[in-house]
């Protein structure tokens, strides 16, 4: 076991050809240690999802990307069923990903029976029951759920192959306040509890500045300011950064 979990250098993804051609995401470089939440903050466009996305290898993206000590290819297509595990995905709406004709019980043992026995999670309850649900939920289907259960849900299935690191992209932007606090301290709970690596992707400094150990901000595809949570929330040098903290408040 390696302390970082996630080492990436000089992302880099590029959207349109010729003349419209645009960086989206330029020269990034992240460390995410084994239990720690780095969260990743900026405005609309900036490159939050690109970045999520080509560290699960799910766009085409330049530089490289060590994963526990070991280098992955950028492409998921060409990583290994073991490497894709490491990562486990929750985006803003997870339900949109659910097979919407399965009950809770068979969205979470899909998962489960890829992996066999060789998870730490061995059935749907067990899942359910690390994202604070009841059992009783393994019959209900997700429209019959609540916005904040379904995201449960969301996060139970990404849990079901033990993942190292957890990407939540804007995971709790369409939840009210109240059922944002409770997520939160869920997924805080789960990075104490199973010493889960976070990267929380949110627009919304407000909401990083309740469950991240250190903060990235990015703006036009770049990281302009990082360290230290207080620090970034306290001390902001960058006029960018200031710019989202008041409107935030
Ligand atoms: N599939 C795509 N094709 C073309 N441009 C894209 C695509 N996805 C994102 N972009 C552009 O890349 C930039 C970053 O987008 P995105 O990563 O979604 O930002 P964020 O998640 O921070 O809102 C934006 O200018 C967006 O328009
Ligand atoms: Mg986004």
């Amino acid at each position: 076991m390696t302390r970082t979990i996630l080492r990436a250098a000089g992302l880099t993804v590029s959207y349109g050809v010729g003349q419209r051609k645009r960086r989206a995401l330029d020269a990034v470089d992240l460390d995410i240690e084994r239990g720690e939440v780095l969260a990743v903050v900026g405005g609309s466009g900036s490159g939050k999802s690109t970045l999520a996305r080509s560290l699960i290898g799910m766009t085409v993206a330049g530089g490289s990307i060590e994963l526990d000590g070991e280098t992955v290819t950028v492409s998921a297509a060409s990583r290994t069923l073991q490497q894709r595990q490491k990562i486990g995905m929750v985006f803003q709406s997870s339900s949109v990903a659910f097979n919407p004709r399965h009950a809770v019980e068979a969205i979470l043992n899909e998962p489960l029976r890829l992996l066999g026995s060789r998870g730490a999670f061995t059935s749907a309850t067990e899942l359910l029951g690390m994202v604070g649900l009841p059992p009783a939920l393994l019959r209900r289907y997700p429209w019959e759920l609540s916005g904040g259960q379904r995201q449960r849900v969301g996060i139970a299935r990404a849990l079901a192959v033990s993942p190292d690191l957890l990407i939540c992209d804007e995971a709790v932007s369409a939840l009210d306040v109240s059922v944002q606090a409770q997520i939160l301290n869920l997924l805080t709970d789960l990075q104490h509890q199973v010493g889960l690596s976070i990267l929380f992707i949110s627009h919304d400094l407000s909401v990083v500045s309740y469950i991240a150990d250190r903060i990235a901000v990015m703006r036009d595809g770049k990281i302009v300011e990082s360290g230290p949570a207080d620090h970034v929330l306290d001390r902001a040098t960058h006029e960018y950064t200031r710019r989202l903290l008041d409107a935030s408040l």
